[in-house]
């Protein structure tokens, strides 16, 4: 089964002004990982918050029976997108959601926010 990265499109980087963006820094990045997760084998949804406001962009990976983490501080360009895309990837191919740390890539070090353990009984 594979994992999903679940957007909050409404998120703005802490650059964000309304005198220079058209749109939330959260679409662009949605569009950036849409672009490349079917390639990668991973779905995609948006959200509009994912209450971590303070901290965006933000993005959760999740699948049925593993471990969740949420992620954020992220810009919302290609370089970004492709690592998340590329740990959700490295998520699916996980027995837990578990990815070891030498595997993350560069892109993601230093944006986990959060990890939640599958609810009892529903371990993978
Ligand atoms: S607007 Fe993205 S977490 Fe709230």
């Amino acid at each position: 089964m594979t994992s999903w990265i679940t957007i909050c499109d409404t998120c703005k980087h802490e650059s964000w002004s309304a005198e220079t963006h058209d749109r939330p820094d959260g679409e662009v990045l949605a569009e950036r990982i849409e672009a490349r997760a079917a390639a990668a084998g991973v779905n995609t949804r948006r959200v509009s918050c994912l209450m971590g406001c303070t901290h965006g962009c933000n993005v959760a990976v999740q699948a049925p029976g593993k471990l969740a983490y949420t992620l954020g501080r992220f810009t919302p360009d290609d370089a970004a997108a492709q690592a998340i895309v590329d740990y959700a990837a490295l998520h699916a191919e996980s027995d837990s959601g578990q990815v070891p740390y030498r595997t993350w890539p560069q892109g993601v070090k230093g944006h986990f926010v959060t990890r939640h353990p599958p609810l009892p009984g529903e371990e993978a």
